[in-house]
């Protein structure tokens, strides 16, 4: 029986998220540590449009027909078929593996919408170029959260770091020094959609306040690309931790994150902030490799309830 498998990384903000939503520049990064797996498997003796859907992460294993038409992956679908003119998906198994926390921050949705996306359009035996792929999975982020920048879609389906500002044409970034990173837990669910609707009506009643706020954010991006070109990774870190405190100014992280950005930097961190949405998910920290153990152990002990390592080399790819 015929298997497709595609896979779609994860992704981690390394500076600018929320103010890149208002036009500020932000940096993110992919993470192959943690993807997205969709499987896809023929089923020749059943009747066409007969398919299957399952996605254990949302507890959801049902037939296509049963998804409401504005579902994440009922819609996802249906925007390969209309971009590949194609009426009706033969009778199939999708099966969608994750490995990247729900509410972490870390691309989840993203990373499904792009995995799904090149699946179908490899099991009908089509491909998608990257542009039309990145496409797609912003038009589902729009349904996610109403306002996405893209920066998520873009990093994930291009798979590679990015400087990313909305609506301008996408900066590839090389990374001149390996970067060492944890990530850590927090053990809370975030709500993008819950953290960028909280920002934004804040941002209504307080514009001048939040816009100076991005904009500070956004100058962060800009130093932060400089110290990544000249290597300096302790200027890295410091920036990282200065876009923690404008992120708490703007209300979207908790004492739990902050506990934790504290704790790496005491246990020796370069730098440490919340990445992606806030109000929950993850904590990311800058750590020399030889403060790496340390700096994990302190964090567990302040409550992160799982901690990824990710390394990124000279090109910029993850070892
Ligand atoms: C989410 O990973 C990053 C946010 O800036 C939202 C977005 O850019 O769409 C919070």
């Amino acid at each position: 029986m015929p298997v497709i498998s595609n896979s779609a990384p994860g992704k981690v903000i390394l500076c600018g998220e929320h103010a890149v939503v208002y036009g500020q520049p932000a940096i993110a990064l992919p993470v192959l540590d943690i993807i997205t797996r969709c499987v896809i498997l023929a089923k020749p003796n059943s009747t066409s449009g007969d398919v299957r859907i399952s996605d254990p992460s949302i507890g959801l294993n049902c037939s296509f027909t049963a998804l409401r038409p504005d579902h994440p992956l009922k819609k996802t679908i249906a925007l390969v078929l209309s971009a590949l003119s194609i009426d009706h998906l033969p009778a199939c198994e999708i099966q969608i593996h994750s490995t990247i926390p729900v509410g972490g921050g870390l691309g989840s949705s993203a990373s499904v919408s792009v995995a799904l996306t090149r699946g179908i359009a490899n099991f009908v035996g089509r491909t998608l170029d990257n542009e039309a792929v990145n496409d797609i999975a912003f038009e589902i982020e729009k349904l996610h959260h109403n306002t996405p920048s893209g920066i998520d879609n873009s990093v994930i389906t291009y798979a590679k770091p990015v400087f990313y500002v909305k609506g301008t044409p996408m900066q590839w970034l090389e990374i001149d020094s390996p970067m060492y990173f944890l990530i850590a837990n927090s053990g809370l669910k975030g709500s993008t959609a819950k953290a960028v609707a909280q920002v934004r009506e804040n941002w209504k009643s307080a514009t001048a306040e939040y816009e100076s706020i991005f904009h500070e954010i956004g100058l962060i991006s800009y130093a932060m690309r400089e110290s990544l070109k000249s290597g300096t990774l302790s200027k890295a870190g410091e920036l990282m931790t200065s876009n923690h405190a404008l992120l708490q100014q703007i209300g979207v992280s908790l004492p739990q994150l902050d506990v934790l950005v504290n704790t790496a930097i005491d246990a020796g961190a370069y730098g440490a902030k919340l990445s992606g949405g806030g109000l929950g998910g993850n904590v990311l920290a800058l750590v020399p490799p030889e403060r790496a153990a340390a700096v994990s152990q302190a964090l567990t002990k302040s409550g992160a309830v799982n901690i990824i390592p990710a390394r990124f080399n000279l090109s910029g790819a993850e070892k």
